[in-house]
């Protein structure tokens, strides 16, 4: 091989020295934490005011783990409330990015309430009771569209269940609504709603369906 390049003229080393590989990129909390969000809210920034407010206390209140890093503790919930489209999952993936972008050690769980359903629902197999405790447990929960999916008694009992142990035990959690305030009672009951309005900062996004940029705000 030496001899066929030397009589073209190319240097032999040309073949053996190898491209340098790429230094592995560090994976950074925020690198895997992006990984579980979905593609559409990975560049998702917390740009709301409020949104921003509550991601610095969440911060403040975070307390020294073992390893020096702040872990997230108890505090207050947020609740996003606005009509469809109006950036609610944004704003909420937003708040877990800046969260990770700060350092804080998170463990979290983002789940639409209709999923949060679909999953508890009984079925062979399942250990219902241990998924909820998983979630109720989460330092950060994200319940979205709180509300959107049609209620029964066994969905406000649920709901009823992991949002009364948030409030028991302080845990901060995001929670988004395309109900307005005064529906909520009658969407997800008094228990629920009470606990909610002690326990959250609200948050009102108006303005037009971003998904339909041209048409105007209802
Ligand atoms: N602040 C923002 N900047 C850029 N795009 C946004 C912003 N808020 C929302 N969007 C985009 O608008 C669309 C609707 O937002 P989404 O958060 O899904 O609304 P909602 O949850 O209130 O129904 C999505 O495509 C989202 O990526
Ligand atoms: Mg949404």
């Amino acid at each position: 091989m030496a001899g066929i390049l030397r009589r073209r003229g190319m240097d032999s080393s040309v073949m053996d020295s190898q491209e340098p590989e790429p230094a592995p990129q560090p994976v950074t909390s925020l690198a895997l934490a992006d990984a579980r969000i979905p593609p559409r809210y990975r560049q998702a920034l917390a740009d709301h005011p409020e949104v921003a407010a509550w991601v610095d206390e969440i911060v403040r209140a975070g307390r020294p783990g073992p390893s020096g890093t702040r872990g997230i503790a108890e505090g207050p919930s947020l609740l996003i409330v606005g009509p469809t489209g109006t950036g609610k999952t944004h704003q909420a993936y937003g708040a877990v990015r800046s969260l990770l972008a700060t350092g804080v050690r998170l463990r979290w769980e983002a789940v639409t309430a209709a999923d949060l359903y679909a999953r508890l629902r009984p079925r062979p197999g399942l250990d219902a009771e241990r998924e909820l405790h998983t979630l109720a447990r989460c330092p950060l929960l994200v319940l979205d569209d709180l509300g959107a999916a049609k209620g029964s008694e066994w969905t406000e009992e649920l709901t009823y269940r992991l949002i009364n142990y948030r409030y028991e035990y302080l845990r901060p959690t995001l929670l988004t609504t395309n109900l307005p305030i005064l529906k909520l009672r009658t969407a997800l009951g008094d228990r629920v709603a009470s606990r909610l309005s002690e326990m959250t900062h609200r948050v009102i996004l108006d303005g037009p369906d971003r998904r339909r940029p041209n048409s105007p705000a209802t």
